[in-house]
């Protein structure tokens, strides 16, 4: 009985232990170890939004700042061509209209380009926030501008077609008093955290629970100052989303690169060896700019090539690619960002096989020789028991000479969107060597293409 009793008592302390174990504690050390759900890693490939009052000078996501702080003059004299003396940055919210906004019309978009998550900004820098946040006043979508929640709206929307639903976050705002305050006390107050960046964060995720969390805007302060640690145990053991959120690495100055769920690092980050870490490159169709920019040309804008050229090289260096798009004030995704992102679902839709839940393979990417000694680069991913090999110059006698897979009697190749088996050999001098298809216009289309090898090593 006695011995029962103990062996009862033993048992639930190990259980006790061992669900403690299971919680993070608010330390780096802690937090780092959580493993990333899967969802994050498989899905490759996301859209960017950034939207929000600048839309409306339509200049740069910046223009608050390069006008009010920096007084810089492009942005001075933009301002004293267009707009009556005395105009502020905040003259420009109710003109944030939204009027065309259709979450639906996005989500369509969204989902033809392949992108199996989105990150909206719901709040950048400037501090207009895309939601009716309570700490907001005056300052947020439903009481200036559209009248409308715009987060609120796209969450559903993505949901129903499969889209995962991150929000981008600033943790700063260049011109919040209470920020200001903090910073000119060398970050000892932590007053705008207390009324702001927290409760904005945690009413985000407790109103539309977010799949992830893309932080922001934290480089001026350590992440104690921003309580990061704390608030992203909660996120992790309590919060409603702690099984599925992601979260990424912009947590406070110096974390980026070091701490958090994934590695973004810097914008446009692009590593060209294998990090140790989930990673993901963010990068924008205009190359000048992430908010939408009215004077935007067509050859500032990301080419299919371009766009497949990174996507390929991230996701064999098992990244994740996450392309941008700036929307209009009326909530209109322009014509030419939208045929981009069908191109790259086009092209995913033929050759994401080798893409979405892939993984980095022995070697990730090789300079390979023509017989007319052009030099040829590919790269590679594995999923289950085959090798993708993604090329996209074509060889001028159609044959790719590959040195990394080794061939055995049982392999068999194909090219992605091409129904037959390709003729191939293994050449002592010249290895292993695949006979491409006629380069039909239809396989010229595709301007970047896969091959899956079956049976190598
Ligand atoms: C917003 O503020 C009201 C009044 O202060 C409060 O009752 C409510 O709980 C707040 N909502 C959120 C989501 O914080
Ligand atoms: C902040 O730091 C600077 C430089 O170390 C110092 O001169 C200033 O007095 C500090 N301000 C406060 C409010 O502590
Ligand atoms: C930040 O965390 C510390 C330690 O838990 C706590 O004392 C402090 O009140 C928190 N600050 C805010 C603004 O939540
Ligand atoms: C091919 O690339 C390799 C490695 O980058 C380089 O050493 C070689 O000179 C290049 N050959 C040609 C023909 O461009």
């Amino acid at each position: 009985m006695a011995g029962a009793v103990q062996l009862g008592l033993l048992t639930l302390l190990l259980l006790g232990a061992s669900a403690l174990a299971d919680r993070y504690t608010p330390d780096w050390e802690s937090l780092d170890s959580r493993p990333l759900p899967t969802w994050y890693d498989e899905a490759k490939f996301g859209v960017f939004v950034h939207w929000g009052v600048y839309a409306v000078p339509a200049w740069s996501e910046w223009f608050w700042y390069f006008w009010e702080t920096e007084k810089d003059v492009e942005y001075t004299t933009y301002m004293r061509q267009n707009y009556p003396p005395g105009f502020s940055y905040a003259d420009f919210g109710p003109q944030f209209g939204a009027k065309f906004y259709n979450p639906k019309k996005w989500a369509e978009i969204f989902e033809a380009s392949g992108a199996r998550y989105v990150v909206l900004t719901s709040k950048h820098h400037e501090g207009y926030t895309l939601w009716p946040s309570n700490t907001s006043w005056n300052w947020n979508s439903m009481d200036v501008g559209p009248h409308r929640d715009l987060v609120g709206e796209l969450g559903p929307a993505l949901r129903e077609k499969n889209i995962h639903f991150g929000l981008y976050h600033s943790l700063m705002e260049w011109f919040h008093p209470f920020y200001i305050s903090d910073k000119e006390n060398n970050f000892t107050t932590q007053n705008f955290v207390k009324a702001k960046a927290l409760p904005e964060l945690h009413d985000l995720v407790n109103r539309y629970k977010p799949d992830l969390i893309w932080s922001d805007g934290e480089w001026e302060a350590p992440d104690t100052y921003w309580n990061a640690t704390e608030f992203l145990a909660w996120l992790y053991n309590d919060s409603p989303v702690k099984d599925k959120i992601v979260v990424n690495d912009r947590w406070g100055m110096g974390n980026p690169c070091n701490h958090g769920g994934y590695l973004t690092c810097h914008d446009r980050y692009r590593p060209d060896t294998l990090p140790k870490r989930k990673w993901e490159m963010c990068t924008t169709l205009d190359k000048y700019s992430w908010g939408y920019r009215r004077t935007m040309e067509s050859r500032q804008v990301r080419t299919d090539i371009q766009i497949l050229s990174d996507l390929v090289h991230v996701v064999a260096l098992g990244g994740n690619y996450l392309l941008n798009v700036g929307p209009t004030k009326d909530g209109i995704i322009s014509p030419i960002f939208e045929e981009r992102l069908r191109f790259v679902g086009s092209w995913l839709k033929i050759n994401g096989e080798g893409i979405y839940a892939s993984r980095p393979w022995r070697v990730q990417m090789e300079n390979i020789t023509t017989t007319e000694n052009n030099n040829i680069t590919v790269w590679y991913t594995t999923k289950e028991s085959a090798v993708y090999v993604f090329f996209k110059t074509w060889p001028e006698d159609g044959d790719l000479h590959l040195t990394s897979p080794v061939p055995t009697e049982n392999t068999k190749v194909t090219m992605l969107g091409v129904p037959d088996f390709l003729v191939w050999s293994a050449d002592p001098l010249y290895g292993f060597i695949i006979t491409l298809p006629p380069l039909s216009p239809a396989i010229a289309n595709m301007k970047f293409w896969t091959l899956k090898l079956q049976g190598v090593y």
